[in-house]
């Protein structure tokens, strides 16, 4: 067993089954308009969780690792999804992700075209993604508007060559591998983690704020929630990382934790998330702590639906479920 926390990058046994990497098509500039020529708005959302592993398993050309596979039930929900997805004829993806940190307020990368590496820090050998995408950048500076206007600390980041996290790495390719779509991505303010009792209230008027600009500028929206459930992990890895042979829950509590939240969710309607959320995070240390799930709801309108959940697995023990949610 290899401990986590010290891991090489490029290990010799990555960097033999390395594949020669060939760049993405950048999407197109978005347009002004909606170009599906349906209405504009939130036409999905989407519990997209990020584990590098996920994508390490997929050997996608952009990453540099390279895998025999594994963690395949939560890779055939995210096909499913990426389905669903292509089918809700979306003008523009807005994802929030948990290691976009941001001490003071909600950031909004408004860089036309962000390209770069992206690397996992705990797990480098893993996840070292050649990114190339563009920025829905009307979108983008409406949502810091309107987040400003509802008394949110808002920034729009214009730093050209800013890395951009692999939660938002992660959550994107798994969700459109194509990267022909325009992207939106939001920061996580890190207030949950210095104050315990902090609510997800601020979260709640951001989702409402990203509604209000994509229905101003008139977008047809999916959004991605990059959370995982459940989150207390390993800190040693097995000498091949997609042994699915240790692959299993942390402990049974954790396991039930999620399950009582994937019932909710199935159940609906989504309003019960509400209290089911920080029950959820005070029993799992779930990774909605860092109010991608709230957001995405708040931002639906809590709408009286139930959730459709596409898979549920662990990675290195952490709960992680895709699920789709369609207003109607
Ligand atoms: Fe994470």
């Amino acid at each position: 067993m290899a401990r986590v926390f010290h891991a090489t990058a490029g290990s010799g046994r990555s960097a033999s089954r390395r594949a020669a990497r060939t760049e993405p098509a950048p999407a197109a500039a978005p347009s002004t308009t909606s170009g599906s020529g349906g209405r504009g708005g939130i036409v999905a959302g989407y519990l997209a969780p990020h584990p590098p592993h996920l994508v390490y398993a997929e050997n996608p050309p952009q990453n540099e690792p390279r895998s025999t596979g594994g963690w395949e039930v939560l890779r055939w929900g995210y096909e499913e999804l990426r389905r669903r997805l292509r089918a809700h004829a979306p003008d523009v993806l807005v994802v929030h992700a948990p290691h976009w940190i941001t001490m003071v307020g909600h950031h909004v990368n408004c860089v036309p075209n962000p390209r770069g590496v992206s690397v996992e820090p705990i797990f480098p050998h893993l996840f070292r993604y050649h990114y190339d995408f563009r920025t829905d950048v009307d979108l983008a500076e409406a949502i810091v508007e309107e987040g400003a206007r509802a008394g949110l600390v808002t920034s729009a980041m214009r730093e050209d060559g800013v890395r951009v996290d692999y939660a938002t790495i992660g959550a994107l390719h798994l969700a459109n591998p194509d990267w022909d779509l325009p992207v939106v991505s939001l920061s996580a303010n890190n207030n949950p983690y210095f104050y315990s009792d902090a609510s997800l209230a601020e979260m709640e008027t951001l989702g409402e704020a990203t509604r209000k600009a994509i229905e101003k500028t008139g977008r047809r929206a999916v959004l991605l929630a990059s959370n995982s459930l459940s989150h207390l992990h390993w800190d040693a890895e097995p000498d091949l990382p997609e042994d699915m042979g240790v692959e299993r829950p942390f402990t049974h509590a954790q396991y039930a934790g999620d399950m009582e939240l994937l019932r909710t969710i199935r159940e609906g309607p989504t309003s019960r998330l509400k209290e089911a959320v920080p029950a959820h995070i005070e029993a799992t240390s779930s990774e909605t702590k860092a109010g991608s799930l709230t957001w995405l709801m708040a931002a639906m309108g809590w709408p009286a639906i139930a959730g459709d959940v596409l898979a549920y697995g662990t990675v290195i023990a952490t709960g992680n479920a895709v699920v789709e949610w369609v207003p109607t």
